[in-house]
């Protein structure tokens, strides 16, 4: 069976919407989102675009700065120290990739880990890692674990979870969510031996590694939730372009017990988490 991404998002900005009306009539705090984009990558501006829209549409305030493709990297931590003072702003995100001119490791660590709403400065992996409250994790893992307990409830302990894929944007911070569940979690990935047999041993299998219907169905065990995070381009023999996640969806579903669709899946829920991630920011700059 499909666990819904679409619809789970949906309910998730349903319940924020709720949130952002009660920070507005009982704090006085209307929370804002700024998201910085460098330059015209097609990609980034569809991304961008679609969080504006989404920040809007549940009441909250968005402000898009758009930066020329030649912006210095003094230009943009210049903007970034504006925005870490500035109060009416609880969070900051900057839309990678960055042209290559600018660090993007320098940049992410110069957002004020309180307004770092993408949860990739290393202050809130540190808090992560370290299982402290109150961490603003990133928003693809979170989105991960709401659909893998939409299907299997929330208690996820003892379950073993594969995570295939090692990126700090994914692949680390969903195990160490899986973790804090109380998964036995391994971290798998491109050099992983007998990657097929360790796959067959999950009862939560988290694809993240950025390969076209990469997961095969005799990896899966039929007890399996499988969570698909990969957006892969590829072109059909018609010569048009369609997205397919890591995992070869067609035939697999059939053989596991629950799957993340691509589109519909994972990808939605991304943007709602960095919403809640950004309604969190809100709270905590006022406790
Ligand atoms: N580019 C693609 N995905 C993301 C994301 O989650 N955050 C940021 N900042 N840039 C991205």
């Amino acid at each position: 069976m499909n666990i819904d991404g679409k619809l789970t998002a949906k309910r998730l900005r349903e319940k924020l919407s709720i949130e952002v009306m009660e920070l507005k009539s009982q704090h006085g705090i209307n929370p804002k989102l700024t998201v910085i984009l460098v330059g015209e990558d097609p990609a980034s501006q569809v991304y961008v675009k679609n969080k504006v829209k989404q920040t809007q549409e549940i009441g909250m305030i968005s402000d898009e700065i758009k930066l020329p493709r030649d912006t210095s990297e003094k230009e943009l931590l210049n903007q970034l120290e504006r925005l870490n003072h500035d109060e009416s702003v609880h969070g900051i995100l900057v839309q990678l990739p960055l042209p290559k001119h600018i660090d993007e490791s320098t940049i992410i660590a110069a957002i004020s880990p309180n307004k770092d709403v993408d949860g990739f400065h290393a202050m809130n992996s540190g808090r992560l890692f370290n299982g402290e409250k109150g961490a603003l994790v990133p928003c693809t893992p979170q989105g991960c674990v709401m659909l893998a307990k939409q299907h299997l409830g929330d208690d996820l302990s003892g379950m073993h979870a594969v995570v295939i894929g090692r990126s700090n944007i994914v692949g680390k911070p969903v195990a160490m969510l899986l973790l804090q569940e109380n998964c036995t979690v391994t971290i798998a990935h491109s050099r992983t031996k007998n990657l097929p047999e360790v796959c067959k041993q999950a009862d939560i299998l988290v694809a993240a590694v950025g390969i076209a219907e990469f997961v095969k169905a005799d990896w899966v065990k039929p007890e399996a939730t499988v969570i698909d995070v990969g957006i892969n381009r590829v072109l059909t023999d018609e010569g048009k372009y369609r997205l397919v996640g890591d995992v070869d969806y067609a035939n697999v579903v059939n053989k596991c017990a629950a799957i993340t669709p691509v589109p519909g899946g994972v990808g939605p829920m991304t943007i709602a988490c960095l919403l809640k991630n950004t309604i969190l920011a809100a709270k905590q700059s006022i406790s």
